[in-house]
């Protein structure tokens, strides 16, 4: 894995007339990692990805995704970057095969280059025997999967993947994750995975930044983390007890 980071920023904050929900953030993400970005409701996650994407505009600090900067080239940032929201969005009334097609004209994809890889990509994500229903009709775990599709097509660089497990049963919860591992491992596209399900996020990143009240009170290996933090060395190091230190901390 290499150590260039392809997600930076520095001193970035964002606030809502009196209301901080970033504070002075400063961190990176490298190149090919899968980087656990946690933190409780209200940390500040999506409006991070927000203003990494462009989307908001940082009230201070700076950020930058692949050498671009967000603010001013939001359009070439959103070329290279997967994105799938918390609230995913597709057509409702349109079925996924014709969602995707969509999303490759989109990104000027022609049919003739798409229609082989949407095929694939619905296989994937195990869509092809739905393929025919209208979106509208998915369930939550299903647009997530149609969202690891639409990445699946786009083949970006980076994907920022916010909660991607919420409201998701166990078994949903356990398909996305493995999605994303592979988004990683076969794909190699960097991952920046927004969650609060520790447990999900202990499985697969690299490294790990805990969000809380707006700041990033810790990154780094969970192990490193746990070290720090617990004193702990062994190989049974659970995300769950860091993370409650950090809150504790934070919190007193
Ligand atoms: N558009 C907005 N207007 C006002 N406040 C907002 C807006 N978006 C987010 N916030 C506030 O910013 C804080 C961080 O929110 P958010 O980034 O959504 O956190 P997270 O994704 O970690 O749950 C929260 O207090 C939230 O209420
Ligand atoms: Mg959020």
């Amino acid at each position: 894995m290499g150590q260039k980071a392809i997600v930076e920023t520095n001193g970035l904050c964002k606030s809502y007339g009196r209301q901080v929900a970033v504070n002075d953030l400063t961190f990176d993400v490298r190149e090919g990692e899968v980087f656990g970005f946690l933190g409780p409701n209200g940390s500040g996650k999506t409006t991070t990805l927000l203003m990494l994407l462009g989307l908001t505009e940082p009230t201070k600090g700076w950020a930058r995704v692949a050498d671009f900067d967000p603010t001013k080239e939001a359009i070439k940032v959103k070329r290279i970057v997967g994105y799938i929201p918390e609230n995913i969005g597709f057509y409702d009334d349109m079925n996924a095969r014709e969602n995707l097609k969509f999303i490759a004209r989109l990104n000027n994809m022609p049919d003739s280059v798409s229609s082989a890889q949407i095929e694939e990509a619905l296989e994937s994500v195990g869509l092809k025997e739905e393929v025919e229903k209208k979106v509208g009709a998915y369930s939550r775990g299903m647009r997530q999967r149609l969202g690891i599709a639409e990445i699946l097509i786009k083949e970006p660089s980076i994907a920022f993947l916010d909660e991607p497990t919420l409201g998701l049963d166990p078994e949903g919860t356990t398909r996305i994750v493995d999605y994303i591992r592979s988004l990683s491992r076969d794909k190699n596209i960097t991952i920046l995975l927004s969650s609060h399900d520790l447990k999900q996020v202990q499985k697969i990143a690299d490294r790990i930044g805990i969000m809380i009240n707006g700041r990033m009170v810790a990154v780094g290996p969970l192990e490193k983390l746990a070290k720090e933090k617990l004193g702990v060395d062994d190989k049974e190091i659970s995300l769950d007890d860091v993370y409650m230190k950090y809150f504790q901390e934070v919190s007193a």
